[in-house]
């Protein structure tokens, strides 16, 4: 070989080594053995790998594996995939599911970029969304009947910021009624606390930026299906050409970050509880919504289709948004920022950051209310946390 191929060949190789860790295929295109087999690859007739953007070893198993978890004792068949974003996974679904003239029914207390994506993006390419309180399911099958062009239930349980539940197979069952596919984010919950699968859905969704990844390092989203034919058909098609695939990268980070979702999970649970329970007999906060106290009002239903509890809460101030204000400059040893899931509690004051610029009634009638604080309570020794929420409680 002469110096400038050196440059560009030499050093690689091909062989079996047996890493114990699963490698980073940081590859944009896969290598044929023949000529034949490229061609059998890509006209289907054989399974291989041929493109990133249509598949690769690491977002494949990542995928696969979150797809494990949901089905983890239930019998079946799915189809899964790793996506960009939280949000790219939400698009890529809903828009291969759904076309122009179609519409969507859901709850108005979703995570916000799901509303806008909803009512932005959407009814633009002639997808209506109606908004609806899916806890009431009378008044949700009167939709289903009256608008046969709602092609799909769309939901989260429990959702922000006051950790509302809905009952997920009665969703599920009212939507295959009425032939709209039940469609929910099981992103606060993950299969570890939560398994829509066993409660009928159709299809979920994550933001594997949260929980799944557990440390804030990587964005990135998944998509599983239980409907075959329409995972490999609409949602693949559209995944691919739209290309909204997640790189090997996050893939590989999010590998690891899931290897102990479990512990983490059930520290998370262990801890928000006893800050939910300590905050709610401290004398400046007034309502504690938690759904692991008993006196939230979905607590029963929350029992009924969750593990556990989870690790997110919500707390109101009684001095409002001065208090609110006040209490967050007084934090040092959770983080003041604007996600969720992390190991680590983070702490968001909705009235003064993520809804400054909504309008006042309109956030107060989803539960923000001016002293609202969201805690995404974190896996540290909860003495610490509380020590640190105690002290900024002074200054409220
Ligand atoms: C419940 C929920 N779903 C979806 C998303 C969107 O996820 P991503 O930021 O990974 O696009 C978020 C983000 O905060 C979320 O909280």
């Amino acid at each position: 070989m002469n110096f400038e191929s050196k440059c560009v060949k030499d050093g690689e190789f091909k062989m079996e080594i047996r890493s114990h860790q699963f490698p980073l295929y940081a590859t944009s295109s896969f290598d044929f053995d023949t000529i034949d087999q490229g061609i059998d690859i890509f006209s289907g007739k054989e399974k291989g790998l041929v493109y990133s953007r249509y598949a690769n070893p690491n977002t494949t198993v990542i995928a696969d594996k979150v797809a494990a978890l949901e089905m983890h004792g239930l019998e079946g068949d799915v189809r899964a995939l790793m996506t960009s974003s939280g949000m790219s996974a939400i698009s890529t679904l809903m828009t291969s599911i759904l076309g122009a003239g179609d519409a969507i029914l859901t709850q108005g207390n979703l995570y916000g970029g799901t509303t806008e994506l909803f009512v932005k993006v959407l009814e633009r390419l002639g997808i209506r969304t109606h908004f609806a309180n899916l806890k009431d399911l009378n008044k949700v099958e009167d939709l289903l009947r009256e608008n046969p062009k709602i092609k799909s239930i769309y939901f989260e349980t429990p959702a922000n910021p006051t950790m509302d539940c809905v009952d997920i197979s009665a969703l599920a069952e009212l939507g295959k009624k009425y032939g709209a596919y039940s469609v929910i984010d099981n992103t606060f919950c993950t299969p570890y606390l939560q398994q829509p699968f066993a409660l009928g859905v159709d299809f979920i969704i994550h933001s594997a930026t949260k929980y799944l990844n557990g440390h804030g390092n990587s964005i990135s989203g998944i998509i599983i299906g239980r409907d075959v034919d329409i995972m490999e058909k609409k949602v693949w098609t559209t995944f691919k050409l739209a290309g909204t695939n997640a790189s090997p990268f996050e893939a590989w980070i999010l590998n690891m970050g899931i290897r102990t979702l479990s512990l983490r999970m059930d520290r998370h649970c262990a801890n928000a509880q006893a800050i939910a329970e300590w905050l709610s007999t401290h004398p400046k906060v007034g309502k504690v919504n938690y759904n692991g106290l008993t006196s939230h009002p979905d607590h029963e239903l929350a029992k009924r289709q969750m593990k556990g509890f989870g690790g997110m809460l919500s707390f109101e101030l009684k001095g409002g948004l001065d208090a609110g204000i006040r209490f967050m400059n007084g934090i040092s040893f959770c983080s003041l920022a604007p996600t969720l899931g992390d190991v680590d509690t983070l702490i968001l004051h909705p009235a003064s950051s993520s809804h400054v610029n909504v309008d006042k009634e309109l956030r107060e009638r989803n539960g923000i209310t001016d002293g609202l604080i969201r805690l995404s309570v974190g896996i540290e020794n909860s003495a610490d946390i509380m020590t640190d929420l105690g002290n900024a409680l002074e200054h409220a």
